[in-house]
């Protein structure tokens, strides 16, 4: 799904430590090192995870511990996160100097089973709603503290992105509830949630309003992006999910067009131009509802070069 905004929440939940654990066995780690594999955190849910510890301390365990979270949902954290965003090699498997790793241990997690290298055995052992995935998780965690039981102590804060956000706030929620009930050992801090699509209809409809208060978007073209994003959520509020998803969709093209290609993710910046221009939206914008789901715009829209990251 796409996000919206710059905006980075952080969530300092406060989760408090309970009662001694005993270490069963430690996988040395290094600074520097990795490790990865699978965790069955079910029957048939098989989760996979590559951990890199941090290169800034002796002993990795006193530095705080990252777990990432990629959105979609089913984009692979492993994949994205690791080698676009902040992992220690870049794409083209070059060293990146603002990697995480140089200031923290980070996990990046194939998130929820079926995502990245994650997978299940049956479609049936698929997660089908936030809680689902966020036990999951609670699951994870427990059996990752078997395997590395050095890390009992340290911090640990999940970070997310795009749709990563809900399930990451669902996971400190699970956690803290685990935590507090004595079901898992650990030291979970808190969540950060970036450009979080945890209201999609929320976002959709702050987007106009925005870009003309930071003077992207004029009036005439802010009110013609607010009329559709009114659209969209007359249909959310009638359980159109379909038609709301396309709704959405059109909404990001309109604006990717009278905000001359703004990037979504930096209104600072512009993304390459797409092939549409405002003349092609002259019918469309004249009669947004009525045109709204043609068969022309749709062609349009497939020819749109809009890029998707998740
Ligand atoms: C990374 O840091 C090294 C050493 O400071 C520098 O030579 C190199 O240009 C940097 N690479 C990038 C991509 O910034
Ligand atoms: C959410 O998923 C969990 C775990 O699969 C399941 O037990 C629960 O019934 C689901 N809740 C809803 C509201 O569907
Ligand atoms: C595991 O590692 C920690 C810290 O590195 C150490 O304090 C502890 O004694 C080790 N436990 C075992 C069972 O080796």
């Amino acid at each position: 799904m796409k996000t919206n905004s710059v905006v980075t929440v952080i969530l300092g939940l406060l989760l408090a430590s309970s009662a001694e654990c005993v270490p069963l066995k430690n996988t040395t780690l290094r600074p520097g090192s990795e490790d990865w594999g699978y965790m069955d955190v079910r029957p048939g849910a098989h989760m996979f995870y590559w951990l890199f510890t941090s290169t800034a301390a002796e002993d990795p365990a006193t530095l705080p511990i990252i777990i990432w979270l990629q959105g979609g949902p089913g984009a692979g954290s492993t994949g994205y996160g690791n080698f676009k965003g902040m992992g220690p090699l870049d794409i083209d498997l070059k060293p990146r100097n603002n990697s995480w790793v140089h200031h923290a241990n980070v996990i990046f997690l194939d998130n929820p089973v079926g995502a990245g290298y994650s997978y299940v055995d049956n479609d049936e052992d698929l997660a089908t709603n936030a809680t689902g995935i966020a036990l999951d998780l609670v699951s994870f965690m427990k059996l990752f503290y078997e395997k590395y039981p050095q890390f009992v102590k340290t911090p640990v804060y999940c970070f997310s992105q795009s749709y990563g956000g809900k399930m990451a706030a669902f996971f400190g929620v699970e956690m803290d509830k685990a935590m507090k009930a004595g079901e898992i050992v650990g030291n979970f801090k808190g969540v950060a949630l970036g450009s979080a699509w945890i209201s999609p209809i929320d976002s959709t409809t702050s987007w106009a309003p925005y870009l003309l208060q930071v003077g992207i978007l004029d009036t005439r073209r802010h009110n013609i992006i607010n009329k559709y994003a009114a659209k969209c959520r007359d249909l959310v509020d009638n359980k159109e999910w379909t038609r709301a998803t396309q709704c959405w969709s059109n909404t990001e093209v309109l604006i990717s067009i009278y905000g001359h290609n703004i990037d979504f993710y930096n209104i600072l910046k512009k993304t390459s131009p797409s092939d549409l221009n405002e003349d092609d939206l002259k019918t469309f914008s004249n009669n947004p509802l009525g045109s709204f789901y043609s068969q022309d715009y749709t062609i349009c829209f497939a020819h749109h070069k809009h890029p998707v990251t998740y």
